[in-house]
């Protein structure tokens, strides 16, 4: 087996969706980590359900929907303005700190994002940060219609790239990508930013549980799916090292 191309998940990998706390709390003080975290969850929650009852709206729909939810649940009233500079941050999330080294090191490699992210905020995103240098190809599952994990999704790196699952590393920090990935048949390097040590040591027995110990909990440690990933490693910079570079 030879890895010819490396193909990433976008938020959660090589972006940090934590990034938008800034922004949440400069629009809601106090507010801004529960903010942050719901938002996230619903959003996933939004792709999957959309999938399943077979009502697919795009990225941008589903994140805006999810925004919605968050701010109403807090009882918080936003102008149009403030809601826009929210979700202007999403096309202009943090990149982690070791992604643009990490791709440099796998030059060579063709290399790609496979995203729920609509095209137009995909390719934003990636534009404004710069990695548009760097990628080979910015692949939506919009064409598909269906969110990552349902095998259609990743069907579209064979589709796009030419490239057979065999051939693909497929990267992701996010456990259900993790396990979608598996699923399909490809290889895959989950990137473990939370060790199960680490979670472990956030709960306090009878102390109250911040917003993002609880969004670590259900949206960072491995699923109990029976797909295990082939490598874990626990940043981008080590992803050279599972090609044995
Ligand atoms: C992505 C989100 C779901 O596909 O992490 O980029």
């Amino acid at each position: 087996m030879t890895i010819k191309a490396f193909v990433f998940d976008a938020y959660g990998t090589l972006y940090d969706i934590q990034s938008v706390a800034t922004v949440t709390e400069e629009a809601f003080p106090g507010y801004g980590d529960i903010i942050t975290q719901i938002w996230r969850m619903k959003q996933l929650e939004y792709t999957w359900q959309r999938s399943m009852m077979q009502r697919y709206a795009d990225f941008s729909v589903v994140t805006r929907e999810s925004l919605v939810y968050s701010l109403k649940l807090l009882g918080l009233t936003y102008s149009d303005d403030a809601f826009e500079r929210i979700m202007d941050k999403y096309v202009h999330l943090d990149l982690y700190p070791d992604a643009k080294a990490a791709l440099a090191a796998l030059s060579g490699y063709k290399l790609a994002i496979l995203s729920n992210g609509s095209s137009g905020m995909l390719n934003d995103l990636v534009k404004n940060t710069g990695l548009d240098q760097v990628l080979d190809a910015t692949i939506s599952i919009d064409s598909e219609r269906i969110f990552k994990p349902a095998p259609q999704a990743y069907t579209l790196i064979e589709k796009k790239l030419g490239m057979k699952p065999s051939d693909v590393m497929f990267v992701s920090s996010n456990p259900f990508d993790v396990a979608g990935a598996k699923s399909f048949g490809l290889n895959v390097a989950w990137i473990e930013r939370v060790t199960p040590q680490a979670m472990a040591a956030e709960f306090k027995p009878g102390a109250p549980v911040a917003p993002v110990t609880m969004f670590k909990a259900v949206r960072t440690q491995m699923d109990e799916l029976g797909f295990l990933p082939d490598h874990r490693i626990r940043a981008l910079a080590e992803l050279p090292k599972v090609v044995g570079k």
